[in-house]
């Protein structure tokens, strides 16, 4: 297979007894290249230095909506320095999060908005976060219609609704180990109905683990797990699957298509 992780936290703290095993089971798996997503200036900072050891290791680079109330001015300025490395190739994970409100809410929508034209600014493509937040989003990125970036939406939560909304205004959509969980519902129709030139596939490692992994610690590797449920969906093979996933992934973050 030729398996993209679109979103994981190789740079997590949980990855620091075995990280260079977990890379190995990567590769044997066909996972053969993956996006780390800052959280903060701190793992950002980790990924840059991480995309620098390993050609196979991209990243992006920003401030969680978990962590918004840590921005200030000097953020900006980093962020924009790292894009000009050579493996980091967008602007995330940023958006907002009002299940677990770990930052005042309108201290999360400044620092959305203040991101989402930063990538415009810096022509790079977005990592949303979005959790029980998804109409707010919409109205900020309404709001700024002619001055979004591109993106995408990662570990996607919205209804066929919502997602036509997401798609109509040309961002792609990323799917995590929640899809293959029993109580996904909604999620299956959502996975069917987005276009084979939108749809990602990731695992958002260490967390989110897919079915049969659940509750387990997760990493890259699994993403065959979402990859499978996805294609059986769409009643595709799963190498197909993986191939248009790869490639959506490749053209949105402008990555060579061959490894
Ligand atoms: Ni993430």
């Amino acid at each position: 297979m030729n398996l993209f992780d679109s979103h994981c936290h190789l740079e997590d703290e949980r990855f620091a007894e075995d990280r260079a095993e977990v890379m190995a089971r990567m590769e044997d798996a066909g996972v053969r290249r993956c996006i780390l997503a800052g959280s903060d200036m701190d793992s950002s900072s980790r990924i840059v230095e991480m995309t620098r050891l390993h050609p196979h290791v991209y990243g992006v680079v920003g401030v969680h909506p978990h962590e918004a109330k840590t921005w200030t001015d000097e953020c900006e300025a980093r962020i924009t320095q790292w894009v000009k490395e050579e493996r980091i190739v967008g602007v995330g994970e940023f958006g907002l999060d009002y299940y677990y409100d770990l930052s005042p809410r309108e201290t999360q929508r400044e620092v959305f908005v203040k991101q989402l034209l930063l990538a415009r600014k810096l022509d790079m493509p977005a990592v949303f976060h979005i959790r029980d937040a998804h109409g707010d989003i919409l109205s900020l990125m309404k709001a700024h219609r002619n001055e979004l970036p591109a993106g995408v939406i990662h570990c996607c939560s919205a209804s066929v609704e919502t997602a036509r909304e997401y798609l109509d205004m040309g961002f792609y959509i990323s799917f995590a180990g929640p899809v293959t969980f029993k109580n996904a519902n909604k999620l299956l129709d959502v996975a069917q109905f987005v276009p084979d030139d939108r749809i990602m596939v990731e695992t958002d490692s260490p967390y989110m683990a897919p079915v049969p992994m659940r509750g387990k610690r997760n990493e890259p590797t699994y993403v065959k797990y979402v990859a499978e449920k996805i294609a059986e969906l769409r009643g595709i093979p799963a190498e197909e699957m993986a191939q248009l996933a790869t490639a959506n992934t490749c053209r949105l973050f402008r990555i060579p298509q061959e490894v």
